[in-house]
């Protein structure tokens, strides 16, 4: 098991002989809540498990303790290695002695049943009852404060693997919420295309590209987070409109995908990303089977995206219209806001919070009040993103501004 961090005190003599008394701990996951002990002594939280007796595996441990300290059946294939934390101390029984104590976490789920709790004395002593949690992070807080006060080694050694364990759980979440929308996109091979416009683009993330002055490139903003995010602004918008008269479902979406692949290799050539974008595009289809006629026509999708000023023409292919609309609605609102703020700050490391404010008003502001989109679907997405920025705006102005209720701009 990898090891996630040691607590040494380096206070024993390191020829000492070696107490072990490993334990197992279980990270409980139900519907989306932790279960934890709350342990009312400190006021502080911590992962149910004890140690780990003879002839017990630390997964076998795992089960016993969790049934015993929170009354709730652990279901063996649900069992995932975590990691470890080594303490190391001068053993209390034996001053020669070294007291080390390997702690293994596990994930794990738990039934719905509920069998009788058997709390050990220590644990009624110290009022240690199960609770659910929404998140880790407020135990991670409430462990920080018990720690100051207390000083135990426990809570501290608790509160760094919550919080580790908050990162994963974090992380995962995110990764499931997006595998599942990319399943619901349809049978094509959504999920091929994506990695090909990832690995394509990342490779061409070279200091060429940062030197031409992209200054979005300055704070970590990537082609392949934009072009996701476009792709979900097409999905909303196909599903918000009802009159689908002309529309290409799946073409819609392979261009959305493909729309900005031509960065790859645009910096490079000084040619333009949509047209270059196209070729590589067509090459992907074709090679993955798709009807020549299909491949050249989301080419085509791709070629003419970035051609914002036929937006409002009528005889605008509605495909191509819906691509350029969802290419919009990206960077703006809230978003914008805080791509702006991450602008300010890679450009000048002292920026305080006017500088933000400031750079909000001069860019994203003028350009989230002249909206470009121009269907009624598409302007509904816009006002709201505006709404909700704007909100933001007039409360920032007051927590940053004295008298910044009465701000008028330039009168
Ligand atoms: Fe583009
Ligand atoms: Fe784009």
């Amino acid at each position: 098991m990898r090891e996630l961090f040691r607590m040494d005190r380096q206070n024993y003599n390191p020829e000492g002989k070696v107490f072990r008394r490993p334990s197992a701990r279980a990270i409980i996951l139900k519907d989306g809540k932790v279960l934890l002990n709350h342990v009312s002594k400190y006021d502080c939280y911590e992962f149910p498990g004890g140690g780990i007796e003879a002839g017990e595996t630390p997964e076998s441990a795992l089960r016993r303790e969790v049934a015993e300290e929170t009354g709730r059946i652990v279901i063996p294939e649900s069992v995932r290695e975590f990691g470890i934390v080594i303490r190391r101390q001068r053993d209390s029984q034996d001053p020669d002695g070294i007291f080390e104590q390997e702690n293994y976490y596990y994930f794990c789920e738990v039934t719905d049943e509920d069998v009788p709790r058997k709390p050990d004395e220590h644990e009624i002593l110290d009022g240690a009852e199960p609770v659910w949690v929404d998140t880790l992070a407020i135990p991670v807080h409430r462990n920080r404060i018990a720690f100051e006060r207390f000083g135990e080694p426990f809570i501290q050694r608790e509160m760094r693997v919550m919080d580790m364990a908050d990162q994963e759980l974090r992380r995962m979440s995110w990764e499931m919420t997006e595998e599942a929308a990319i399943r619901s996109l349809g049978s094509a091979d959504y999920k091929g295309m994506l990695a090909f416009v990832k690995h394509t683009l990342e490779d061409a993330r070279t200091e060429g590209e940062k030197e031409i002055g992209m200054h979005k490139l300055e704070f970590g903003y990537t082609r392949y987070e934009h072009t996701k995010r476009v792709l979900g602004w097409a999905k909303r918008l196909y599903d918000a409109t009802p009159d689908r008269t002309g529309l290409r479902y799946e073409e819609l979406m392979i261009a959305a995908i493909f729309h900005d692949v031509g960065r790859a290799v645009s910096a490079q050539s000084g040619e333009d990303h949509a047209k270059a974008g196209a070729p590589i595009a067509r090459d992907w289809l074709l090679s993955n089977g798709y009807d020549p006629a299909r491949a050249e026509y989301i080419a085509g999708l791709v070629a003419s995206h970035s051609e914002k000023g036929r937006m409002r023409d009528p005889d605008t292919d509605r495909n191509l219209l819906m691509l350029m609309e969802a290419d919009l609605l990206d960077d703006m609102g809230l978003l914008g806001i805080v791509m702006d703020t991450m602008i300010v700050r890679a450009r000048k490391a002292d920026a305080d919070f006017f500088d933000c404010y400031n750079h909000y008003e001069r860019y994203t502001h003028p350009m989230q009040h002249d909206c470009p989109v121009v269907t009624k679907e598409a302007r509904a997405f816009w006002d709201a993103k505006t709404e909700s920025a704007d909100r933001f705006m007039e409360q920032y102005r007051k927590d940053i501004l004295f008298g910044g209720e009465n701000y008028t701009g330039y009168k």
